[in-house]
């Protein structure tokens, strides 16, 4: 008998265990969430939180978002992204990033209702903690998980009481390893990973100074510092971000892995603090140093039955890209309706296998693509004549030879314009945010073809209907008070959504008897003239990709499962067929 029973079990109250809380508490599942820790993150690590990560916490709820926005760093000051010698030191170049180019920001605010914008994790994980405590997750700090077994039926975990140094065991229908890069979860649960973990060495300093008259005329989150050593281990050059502008501030600079882990003592990260801003006078508070790893690994699977690995446990990153917390949050979303339906009775269990099937390709992919954002720093360093094994006389004069007015000089100005142009792969990549197009059994097609990607996938996001994809944001206005509603405020909040247009109302009857039958609810809209949503600008008709008496059938997750071009000759027994489908009914 175990001493405390929960239907989901969480480990780990990180963006990912957090994230998970707060969706299933609010989709009125029980849910304890532990951490082996007593309190949240206590240092600011990830920071940029996309669009896609913004619109969970708006569906959370507009005061969830709110709250985020209230504390974070707002977009328009994270935009240059600053390539120097040192802060004090001579610029080398900049691009515009994150959504703040012009062209780019046009993207941004026709992809979605929410803002990028860069909230430390200092912030993010208190704001979805509360969330999830405040509706009805029972959180217990200072708890260790140890140990799980399986059955039939559920998951009995052993734990120890870090207070009393007791064990105690919670049983549980599902457990959710959303406990870092070093799971133990994934681990006992025999997760097969592919990849390296270690692949280089970095180091964070943290610390306070008002860094003001190097920064305030150019804004960014990021200032990459090219100095010798730069391109060693870490995540491809020296780096002082952002933490709070512009007197908090987090240095990283890389070491070399082969080599012995450095010691950062204060005289030290005293020491690099000053190299990096190029002022050997700086003073500053130092408010903790630690060393990292640059990993480059990630899970394969990401469940064994009934436990279900998420966030870092199952993608191990460098920082690059921003895309740590961002996914882990969206890893939450995608699981977090399908355990809600299962436990509530109106899905059957295979559609958790759906799980795997969507976030296993995604941890791949960003694997994949942060530390491919560190290898293409390369560029940058060989264009300045920074490359390996240049000592750092040699290193300078190269880089005094690009001031020149020679033919050479201006060969070598092009080349550093485009290297750094080419970093809008980490830094402004909207397609590698946005574009998450799920294939699984929980989506049916049809038959109907993917469209293909028009632009760059990673750089461009494209909006589309096709099944798997998340819905296209379009801008709708209510007929009582005219206020801008978005397609995605229509879905979400752990309930299917159909939504469909003048001539569809067939759909929209369809929707309520299937919904009756299968005891779920399928929340309905008729979007046109004189209906409660109207799209005046048009921007629904041209995004939705059906005819107006079509219809979508949105996921909790915003993710479209299905959609008829036109009303079908007998809607009922088309949604029926679709939703036992998906649901594994
Ligand atoms: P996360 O690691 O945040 O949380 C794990 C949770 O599990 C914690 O609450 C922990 O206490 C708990 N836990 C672990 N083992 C346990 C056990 N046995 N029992 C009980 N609880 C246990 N990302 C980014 O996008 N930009 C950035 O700048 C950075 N910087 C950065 C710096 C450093 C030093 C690190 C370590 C990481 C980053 N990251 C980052 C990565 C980012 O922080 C990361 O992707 C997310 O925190 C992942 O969220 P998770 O919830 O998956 O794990």
């Amino acid at each position: 008998m175990a001493d405390i029973t929960t239907e989901v079990l969480i480990i780990g109250t990180g963006p990912s265990g957090s994230a998970t809380a707060a969706l299933l508490s609010t989709y009125g599942i029980q849910n304890m969430a532990i951490n082996r820790y007593r309190w949240l993150a206590n240092t600011p690590r990830a920071h940029i939180t996309n669009q896609r990560a913004m619109e969970v916490l708006r569906d959370l709820g507009r005061e969830v978002e709110d709250e985020a926005y209230l504390f974070a760093t707002h977009q328009e000051l994270m935009g240059e992204n600053i390539f120097c010698e040192s802060l004090a030191g001579e610029e080398i170049g900049r691009m515009k990033s994150w959504g703040n180019h012009p062209l780019s920001k046009a993207e941004h605010l026709m992809s979605s209702p929410t803002l990028m914008n860069d909230l430390p994790q200092t912030f993010m994980e208190p704001l979805l903690f509360k969330t999830a405590c405040s509706r009805g997750t029972q959180a217990r700090m200072s708890t260790e998980y140890l140990s799980h077994t399986q059955d039939a039926d559920g998951v009995t975990t052993t734990c120890r009481d870090r207070l009393t140094g007791k064990e105690l065991t919670i049983r549980s229908k599902y457990l959710i390893g959303a406990d870092g890069g070093k799971s133990l979860v994934a681990e006992h649960a025999g997760l097969p990973f592919e990849g390296k973990m270690g692949v280089g060495g970095s180091m964070n300093i943290l610390f306070r100074a008002d860094l003001s008259k190097y920064v305030a005329h150019r804004p960014s989150v990021l200032y990459w510092v090219m100095q010798p050593g730069a391109d060693v281990g870490g995540i491809g050059m020296g780096l002082v971000r952002m933490v709070r502008p512009w007197n908090e501030w987090l240095i990283v600079w890389g070491y070399d892995i082969n080599g012995p882990e450095p010691e950062v003592t204060p005289e030290f990260a005293t020491g690099v603090a000053r190299q990096l801003v190029g002022d050997p006078t700086l003073e500053i508070e130092l408010l903790s140093a630690s060393v990292w790893t640059v990993n480059n690994r990630y899970a394969t699977r990401t469940n064994n039955g009934r436990v279900f690995c998420m966030g870092d446990a199952i993608h191990r990153h460098p920082p690059s890209n921003g895309l740590g917390s961002n996914t882990s949050i969206q890893d939450a979303f995608n699981l977090a309706w399908k355990l809600a339906l299962v436990l509530k009775g109106q899905a059957g269990e295979k559609l958790l296998d759906s799980y795997d099937a969507e976030r296993a390709p995604i941890a791949r992919q960003i694997v994949t693509r942060a530390n491919q954002s560190i290898a293409e720093f390369g560029p940058i360093f060989e264009s300045l004549g920074m490359g390996e094994g240049v000592d750092p006389v040699q290193m300078q004069k190269n880089l005094n030879a690009r001031t020149q007015g020679t033919e050479a000089a201006e060969r070598q100005r092009e080349a550093i314009r485009k290297a750094i142009a080419f970093k809008k792969y980490e830094f402004d990549a909207h397609g590698v945010e946005m574009n998450q197009r799920y294939r699984s059994a929980a989506v049916v097609t049809d038959g109907q073809i993917e469209p293909a990607f028009a632009l760059d996938a990673d750089l461009h996001y494209q909006p589309t209907t096709w099944p798997g994809a998340r819905l296209p944001h379009a801008w709708l206005y209510r007929r009582d008070n005219g206020a801008e509603v978005s397609t995605l405020d229509l879905c979400g909040h752990g309930r299917f959504t159909l939504l469909t247009g003048l001539g569809g109302e067939a759909w929209a009857e369809a929707a309520a008897e299937v919904a009756g039958e299968l005891g779920l609810e399928i929340v309905t809209h008729v979007i046109g003239p004189r209906q409660t949503y109207i799209d005046h600008s048009g921007d629904w008709a041209r995004a939705s990709e059906i005819r107006d008496n079509g219809c979508l059938l949105v996921r909790p997750d915003h993710h479209v499962c299905w959609r008829a071009e036109t009303l079908a000759t007998a809607p009922k027994a088309e949604l029926l067929r679709v939703l036992r489908a998906i649901l594994a009914r």
